[in-house]
């Protein structure tokens, strides 16, 4: 319920702004088009994190890092436009699944999974609505107060030694398997490795 009022509440405020910087006459269309996209985009960050792809070279690591095996179950937890689901399906015969809230977003990766012509799974809605029991590797790109709030979960539901892939924040309290340091070269930020114990 409080997210729904800080929803609402960032939209109320961030609203004006559009008017003002746009010129724009307000009128029904606009005002419609701009709640679609602030509605999801202001939920998405008040969720987890908005919208910002990981650079492919580092999409790539992260799927070195996490071992991948034949078989295993992955989840995106915030996919985005699907590239970490459709790389992993792609390169290591995995049955992944990313869940995206962001409508647009969501669109846009099932655009992509018929461009990638993937078997990946984009589930549209809020992946904390889900139980990710049957996981073995997790990869998440969320920001620091979203992973923290997620901590509970993930220790509740997930099995032992299934991995935790976290892309540039920490996951606070958990001690990290290893810290893979920024990589410049590829524009990849710190990549934090996690396992269940
Ligand atoms: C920083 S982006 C990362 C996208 C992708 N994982 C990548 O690495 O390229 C985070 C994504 O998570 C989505 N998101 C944020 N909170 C979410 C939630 N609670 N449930 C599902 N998706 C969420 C956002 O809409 C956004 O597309």
């Amino acid at each position: 319920m409080s997210d729904f009022l800080l929803i609402i509440g960032g939209v109320v405020i961030l609203l004006p702004f559009f008017y003002i910087f746009t010129n724009a006459a307000p009128n029904i269309y606009s005002l419609l088009a701009l709640l679609l996209i602030l509605i999801p985009t202001a939920a998405a960050l008040i969720n987890g994190a908005p919208f910002v792809p990981t650079p492919i070279g580092a999409v790539e690591r992260m799927l070195k890092i996490a071992k991948l095996k034949k078989g295993q179950k992955v989840y995106d937890i915030g996919c985005g436009d699907g590239r970490i689901v459709y790389l992993a399906t792609k390169n290591h015969e995995v049955s992944a699944t990313g869940f995206e809230l962001s409508p647009f977003i969501y669109l846009l990766a099932r655009i992509r999974k018929i461009l990638w012509k993937s078997r990946a799974k984009i589930k549209f809605g809020n992946f904390k609505w889900h139980n990710l029991s049957d996981a073995d590797v997790i990869f998440c790109y969320l920001m620091p107060g979203s992973l923290a709030k997620l901590e509970a979960k993930l220790s509740r539901e997930l099995k032992p030694g299934t991995k935790v892939i976290s892309y540039a924040f920490r996951i606070s309290p958990w001690k990290e398997v290893r810290k893979h340091e920024q990589d410049n070269s590829i524009r990849s930020a710190p990549i934090w490795e996690y396992e269940i114990k």
